[in-house]
């Protein structure tokens, strides 16, 4: 199988980690694109143009990390979703690290890809606003999933915190989150994500 991949990309980290955590290996396939680049290979494996994409030997090519990740823990006998009625909240809490990761990752191409006379910086604090906004419920209501057994919102939620301390450190999420800022730390350690770290 081929991922297409970018070490930056916390979208794609969530996809080795999973291989990681499953004891799985996939060929990565290095891309460097942006919204207004996506180049080539990309689009011809997902017509959105987005990483991460799996092409498999046999059958579509899977995106994006949601679908991905589901499919290579099904692969792996399925120990990252656990029953309902807890499935609902592991799926809640992946939507809400992936929305973090969004807001996050649209205020580096706001910088990076946008040409400087049409930056606005209202429309990127608003990210960043979403982003506390989001920390903060995590740490008011998720912090006792957080404490449960590993599951996928788990690994997308240190992977979007991961995402904050790569892009936007001088931000200091952890200022008001102290108890997240806790469990991150201890799951930062975890061998799949020190091998799977940002660069
Ligand atoms: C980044 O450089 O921050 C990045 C690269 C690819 C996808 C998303 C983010």
């Amino acid at each position: 199988m081929k991922l297409y991949h970018n070490a930056a990309s916390p979208f794609v980290r969530k996809v080795r980690v999973v291989l990681a955590e499953t004891g799985q290996s996939v060929d990565l396939v290095d891309v460097f694109i942006t919204p207004t680049a996506p180049g080539d290979a990309v689009p011809a494996a997902n017509p959105l143009g987005k990483i991460p994409a799996l092409e498999r030997e046999a059958g579509a090519t899977l995106y994006d990390s949601r679908v991905i990740c589901r499919y290579l823990d099904d692969q792996a006998g399925g120990r990252l979703y656990p029953d309902a009625p807890r499935l609902w909240e592991t799926l809640t809490l992946e939507a809400t690290a992936d929305g973090i990761m969004d807001a996050a990752v649209l205020m580096v191409y706001e910088s990076r890809v946008r040409p400087e006379e049409f930056q606005f910086s209202d429309w990127v604090e608003a990210q960043w606003l979403k982003i506390t906004r989001t920390l903060n419920a995590v740490e008011g209501r998720w912090m006792s999933h957080l404490a449960g057994p590993l599951d996928m919102s788990h690994i997308a939620m240190g992977c979007a915190l991961g995402y904050l301390d790569f892009r936007h450190g001088a931000r200091d999420w952890r200022a008001g989150h102290p108890d997240l800022a806790a469990w991150f730390e201890t799951f930062a350690a975890r061998p799949s994500m020190v091998e799977t770290g940002p660069a």
